[in-house]
């Protein structure tokens, strides 16, 4: 390693304050709760249109090189409610990136300028590379197929304030495991409560090897299985359905070839067990538009709770002052 810097490491300590979110794998138990309870706080105040000082004179970096919505304007609304300001870089194009400059030393400049920098990367492991040089804290907004922790956060607040458990839970999700970054960083959320076992779903082309599988199970899954049959989706709980993440597969008529298939409409789900259908968004072929009228649909909400959960986490890593 060139730099001077501490190379990034897992933190140790199970309570805030915690300086870099990389994983999910960084966040225990303990600090999910902590992070749940100030998003209920948060929430009334969102609910009250209004909005806190408690940021005030501080600034945000927001560094998105992929295109990205919900991450990107909910991070703007909870740094808004907050009283911090702003500075956004959107495009690698736009940035020095594009001249060459590498990540390393992109972050070390804007960590300068800013207290709190969130990446949205496109390669997997930008964001633990980043963080190794980071001196103010980081959050990954998702870096490549890899992880996407805050809307983890946001998919298991979701679950608990709709469904009232993270806990014995068989939830089904697709229709990407082997690219989807959300559906890795959820199985890993899951992880720690207790009895949850999940189905994966898709193509078998984008099934997951055995041995991520079995990595699973070690990081506290209760069971885990892969199938090509959307018909499992109708025995669990809670579905949790992504796109196929066409901008990561290196032969796209996979995508179009499976499109149709992997599409949930309201007949498929009549009559069955599930009781949550949640989506990151966004949507693309994976839910039928009738889908919406259903009383399990929460994703529009599910993308609202963005919003009290950023807030949290920025309030938390920020006010902490490490
Ligand atoms: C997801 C992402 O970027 O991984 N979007 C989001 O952050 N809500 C899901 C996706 O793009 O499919």
């Amino acid at each position: 390693m060139e730099s001077d810097e501490k190379p990034y490491r897992r933190p140790v300590a199970h309570k805030f304050p915690l300086k870099y979110l990389v994983s999910m794998g960084d966040v225990p138990r303990v600090m999910q709760e902590e992070i749940f309870q100030t998003a209920d706080q948060m929430q009334g105040v969102v609910d009250l249109r209004s909005g806190l000082e408690s940021l005030g004179g501080k600034v945000i970096a927001l560094i998105f090189l992929e295109p990205s919505s919900r991450t990107i304007l909910s991070f703007q609304a909870a740094a808004a409610r907050l009283g911090a300001s702003v500075i956004v870089h959107q495009t690698a194009s736009a940035s020095s990136l594009a001249k060459g400059e590498s990540l390393e030393d992109t972050i070390k400049v804007v960590a300068g300028y800013s207290d709190i920098v969130v990446l949205r990367h496109e390669a997997s492991g930008a964001a633990a590379r980043a963080a190794s040089v980071c001196s103010v804290p980081l959050i990954n907004g998702g870096d490549g197929g890899n992880e996407h922790p805050t809307q983890t956060l946001v998919d298991l607040y979701t679950i608990r304030r709709e469904f009232g458990r993270l806990d014995h839970l068989k939830v089904g999700l697709g229709f990407d495991p082997l690219h989807s970054r959300t559906i890795h960083s959820l199985c890993r959320g899951l992880g720690y409560y207790d009895s949850n076992e999940i189905v994966l779903i898709g193509p078998e082309e984008l099934f997951l090897d055995d041995a991520a599988l079995a990595a699973m199970t070690k990081d506290g899954l209760s069971k885990v299985t892969q199938t090509s049959d959307i018909g499992a989706l109708r025995e669990c709980d809670i579905i949790y359905l992504n796109r196929f993440q066409v901008e990561r597969f290196a032969d796209q008529e996979v995508a179009r070839r499976y499109r149709d298939r992997y599409r949930i409409t309201a007949n498929d789900l009549a009559g069955s067990a599930v009781k949550l259908i949640l989506d990151p968004l966004p949507r693309i072929h994976e839910i039928s538009e009738e889908v919406d009228e259903l009383p399990q649909a929460v994703y529009f909400r599910q993308a609202e709770y963005g919003v009290p959960i950023r807030m949290a986490l920025l309030s938390l890593m920020v006010a902490s002052g490490v």
